[in-house]
């Protein structure tokens, strides 16, 4: 099921993204949910999970963190800030039994993935513990979005594995797709 942002809650949204790329496809992916976000008149914060660190996602209403799946979760880094921000939270007495809503706080998690030997399931472990992290800081957690990306630099993996011949994802189709579900969020009603 769809769900959105309610129209009223668009102006002044404060909206980041943060995201992990090594090679380049969840950047993509990132970069089109920040113009999505743009035509629809929200100017979010981009920041890589590196540069990430000391900002609190408090701080924003409207928060999408993009990993890729490595080994069928998230790559190292992406676990070490995800461990280093629940300490942090924890600390902080923002984790509390029943984990409940933290009113206006809503987070997007985006995953993009090769699925080279079980397709989807190789990435969904990675959505469902990036949406586990922000329901536990009482985050709602809208949507766990999944993009196919191509492995680089493993010919056989993008073109012999579950999800077929997979070079040059994200396409420029699946990236629209993306802008446009990012857009849709903001401007559309429930
Ligand atoms: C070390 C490594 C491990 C990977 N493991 C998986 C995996 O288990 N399952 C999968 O679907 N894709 C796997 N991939 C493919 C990446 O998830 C995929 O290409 C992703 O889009 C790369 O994102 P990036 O270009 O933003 O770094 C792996 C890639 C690398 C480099």
């Amino acid at each position: 099921m769809a769900r959105t942002i309610e129209h009223h809650d668009a102006p002044g949204l404060r909206a980041m993204i943060v995201y992990w790329s090594a090679s380049g496809n969840t950047k993509k992916v990132a970069e089109a949910v920040q113009r999505g976000l743009m035509s629809a008149s929200v100017q979010p914060m981009v920041r890589t999970v590196a540069e990430a660190g000391g900002i609190d996602l408090y701080d924003y209403d409207l928060v999408f963190f993009g990993a890729p799946s490595y080994s069928f979760l998230p790559p190292e880094p992406v676990l070490r800030y995800v461990k280093e921000k629940i300490r942090h939270h924890r600390d902080r007495g923002d984790i509390k039994p029943g984990a409940p809503k933290v009113p206006g706080k809503r987070a997007i998690v985006f995953v993009t993935y090769s699925g080279p030997h079980t397709g989807i399931d190789e990435a969904i472990p990675v959505g469902k513990y990036l949406g586990q992290f922000f329901a536990h800081i009482g985050f709602d957690v809208l949507h766990e979005w999944y993009i196919v990306g191509e492995f680089h630099g493993r010919e056989d993996l993008s073109t012999l594995g579950r999800l077929g011949d997979i070079r040059g994802r994200p396409s420029i189709e699946d990236l629209a797709n993306v802008e446009r579900q990012a857009a849709e969020l903001v401007l559309k009603g429930p």
